[in-house]
């Protein structure tokens, strides 16, 4: 894999666009089951106790109503989900008469309607034994426990304790993040059909290999029983990501009455059945010299979970590694309460924890009055402080350059409260971005047609991101194709295995197997074209050919057609099938794929260097004198993260990042009733996104990196970077405009009067 042929790099629109916007592209919900039943979920009313009895007589007797699943009849056949984020090996809905939360999946209505199964779930009659509930941090009944080493480890370097002490300037201080909730447009549904003892599952989802290997393991069925179709998903950033309770009891429910089941949920179900970004808590303390050195860094955490799971994001492995210093001390403890069990949403971990640290190194550069970009840059390294390995790449500082240089930074007042317009306060605000370079073992098949055109066949998802498109181009630049002769297939089971789409990876993953199936298939048609008295090629050495606008071309100008070289292999089509396992993962790394685990090499965790994209966040607020209304004008990010596969799509992921950013730091909260531990604002009305009129200038750039390390192809990911550290700039630019510092999110109007 060395250079590319012209096509990466390049802007190009999304492959599926016209698809999509005229309705002909297939979203699972949509997926049209003859004969279906419908279901609908019937979900508790408290948040702790136990389920006394159902009185389902009245909705029995409804004219259309085929039956009620509960514990009672079905308890025994799924088992709970074993993926992360997905309620985590933990017992969560109709296995026992336990209830753990509020809006817990207790029952499920059948029956020939939509309407009817909802008329009939509103019929049946609960009985609880109910237990008091504790809903969040503080609550009376919360367990704090460390969380235990697994994946992820906390750091001791050096005495943070004794350094913080001796050190000339601390900063100590707490800050937290709410509970935040996605709300994709399509809702969770899922769609099951038996036929004999093969079962097809129709769901939105971001790892068709996960769904289908956990779903093979709850209901005792081989997963080769199984095939999951998803090949378009109407938005998830991770709440689709992990097998949730819901699809398994939707296969018992299709078994049991011998037809397809339907289940559509309603959107504020969604806010409970399945996954949501944990409410987190932090305390800093950051110790540096005069000069700005940092000297201490202890970063802890507090998660908030449910009862059963210890799901956790552990966002100190990105904050420890961010700056120079010689003594760190991290810990992340999870907090136990009567809430659904929580898990990824857009950069799990380094949303929430590089809040506290970028906010904290903004009050750091204030107490020194030193510039905030300064003392990033007095704190930059190429060494990982954690590790003591070399960044795989990091331009950190040329990012804050290059995003300083568009805001016009260098005529920021640096006292707070001091810019004016009107009677509006004018702030500016930056923060850091980073976020790990992931990478997971992947699969793919490519076939070249006798016509010259190609088709990729692989399980990965384009959850939005472009990633159908990110496919044909790479597959074009190695064919020598344009990009419009390649067709690529996804979302569904029964194409070679594919990877979770998540964690910024799913790029870097796919086209590393995409290129080297197309690879295999050039070296076989090269062989042939050498190996014919008939080829103008004949005789000559394959490492002078290449793969260009349809032809095999030699440096001389001799050439030969594509479809004449094809033809020479097969009447038919040639096709080459690859893995790429990287190298940090085991020979068994596509097996455990295949069986729906997700073998991944992150970014953080390798042995060669340490590999990460970074970026740098501005942002420009305006608050009103009088009504404390916030406004934010403007927003500059830029990022350099490797090679960029397609400009135009890999721009509006860093827009749309930064957007989620902007409803980070403003306006996202799911609140909750303490008394009920319940979800109150769980609709699309009360819970605050920004729209239109609340985004102005959204400037992102696009800063060039190449990393030969990092990947063969260089790509780091971009899918979550965008977003982080946007809450951070935007929090430090209400403190430059208003000289408060608000270290709980979201900032509103009542936290400025
Ligand atoms: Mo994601 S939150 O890695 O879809």
């Amino acid at each position: 894999m060395t250079e590319f042929t012209g096509l990466i790099g390049q802007p190009h629109p999304r492959i599926d666009g016209r698809a999509k916007v005229t309705g002909h592209a297939r979203y699972p919900s949509d997926e049209p089951v003859p004969g279906a039943a419908w279901a609908f979920l019937l979900t508790s009313a408290i948040a702790r106790g136990r389920i006394t009895g159902f009185d389902l007589d009245a909705a029995l007797a409804i004219p259309g109503v085929y039956d009620v699943l509960t514990h009672e009849n079905v308890g025994g056949e799924a088992k709970p989900p074993k993926m992360m984020s997905g309620g985590g090996g933990t017992t969560t809905t109709l296995e026992s008469d336990r209830v753990w939360h509020d809006g817990q999946i207790i029952g499920i209505v059948l029956a020939e309607s939509y309407e009817i199964a909802r008329d009939a779930a509103y019929r049946i009659r609960v009985h609880y034994e109910k237990e008091m509930p504790a809903a969040t941090f503080d609550c009376a009944g919360v367990e704090v426990a460390y969380r235990e080493p697994g994946e992820h480890e906390d750091y001791d370097i050096g005495d943070a304790e004794k350094a913080s002490a001796d050190a000339e300037v601390t900063i100590d201080e707490r800050y937290g993040t709410p509970t935040q909730h996605h709300n994709a447009i399509e809702l969770f549904t899922t769609t099951c059909a038996w036929n004999g003892d093969r079962l097809t599952i129709w769901e939105p989802s971001q790892f068709v290999y996960g769904l289908r290997g956990n779903v093979a393991q709850q209901i005792g069925v081989d997963p080769d029983q199984i095939r999951v179709i998803s090949r378009f998903v109407g938005g998830a950033f991770g709440s689709k990501g992990g097998a949730t309770a819901r699809t398994a009891w939707i296969a018992v429910a299709a078994r049991r009455l011998g037809r397809p089941v339907k289940l559509v949920p309603t959107r504020d179900q969604g806010f409970t059945i399945v996954t949501y970004r944990a409410e987190t808590r932090h305390h800093i303390q950051l110790g540096a010299t005069r000069e700005g050195k940092l000297t201490a860094l202890r970063h802890e955490g507090w998660e908030l979970t449910s009862r059963p799971s210890d799901y956790n994001v552990s966002g100190t492995e990105t904050t420890a590694r961010m700056y120079a210093c010689p003594n760190i001390k991290t810990r992340v403890n999870v907090v136990h309460a009567d809430r659904n069990t929580p898990g990824f949403m857009r950069a799990p971990p380094d949303t929430p924890y590089m809040f506290p640290l970028e906010c904290a190194m903004d009050e750091l550069a204030a107490k020194l009055e030193l510039d905030p970009i300064e003392l990033r840059r007095r704190n930059d390294t190429m060494t990982d402080p954690v590790s003591g390995r070399p960044f795989s790449s990091r331009k950190l500082m040329d990012c804050f350059d290059q995003a300083a240089e568009r805001f016009g930074w260098s005529t920021r007042e640096h006292r707070p409260g001091t810019m004016r317009d009107g009677d509006w306060l004018v702030g500016w605000g930056c923060a850091s971005a980073a976020y790990p370079s992931n990478i997971a073992a992947t699969s793919a098949r490519v076939t070249l047609r006798p016509e010259g055109k190609a088709r990729v066949a692989l399980a990965g998802h384009d959850i939005g991101t472009g990633a159908y498109t990110a496919v044909a181009i790479t597959a074009a630049d190695r064919l020598g194709l344009a990009v419009d002769d390649v067709t690529v297939e996804m979302g569904d089971t029964t194409l070679p295995a594919a990877p979770l789409a998540a964690g910024s990876s799913h790029t870097a993953s796919i086209t590393h197997a995409v290129v080297k199936a197309c690879e295999a298939l050039r070296d076989r048609i090269f062989e042939a074209a050498v190996g014919s008295n008939e080829s103008p090629l004949g005789g000559r050495d394959p490492a002078g050919i290449r793969l260009a606008g349809g032809h095999l071309r030699a440096d001389d100008g001799t050439c030969e057609p594509l479809t004449d070289a094809i033809a020479r292999l097969t009447s038919g089509a040639a096709e080459a099938y690859a893995e790429h396992i990287p190298a940090e993962l085991g020979k068994d790394a596509m097996g455990k794929l295949y069986q729906g685990q997700l073998p991944i090499s992150r970014g953080g965790g390798r042995k060669d260097a340490t590999a990460y994209a970074f970026g740098a966040q501005f942002a420009e607020v305006r608050i009103h004198r009088l009504t404390c209304e916030i406004r934010v004008p403007r927003m500059v990010g830029a990022f350099a993260a490797g090679t960029i596969v397609n400009p135009l799509t890999a721009h509006s992921q860093y827009v749309g990042g930064m957007i989620w950013g902007l409803g980070c730091a403003l306006e996202e909260e799911t609140e909750i009733d303490l008394d009920a531990a319940r979800y109150v604002n769980d609709n699309i009305a009360e819970y605050h996104i920004p729209v239109n009129a609340d985004v102005r200038s959204v400037e992102a750039i696009m800063v060039p990196e190449e990393d030969s390390i990092v990947n063969p192809l260089g790509i780091k990911g971009i899918g979550e970077i965008g977003i982080v550290g946007m809450n951070a700039a935007i929090a430090n630019a209400v403190y430059h405009a208003t000289g408060r510092r608000i270290r709980q999110l979201p900032i509103r109007i009542e936290d400025l009067l």
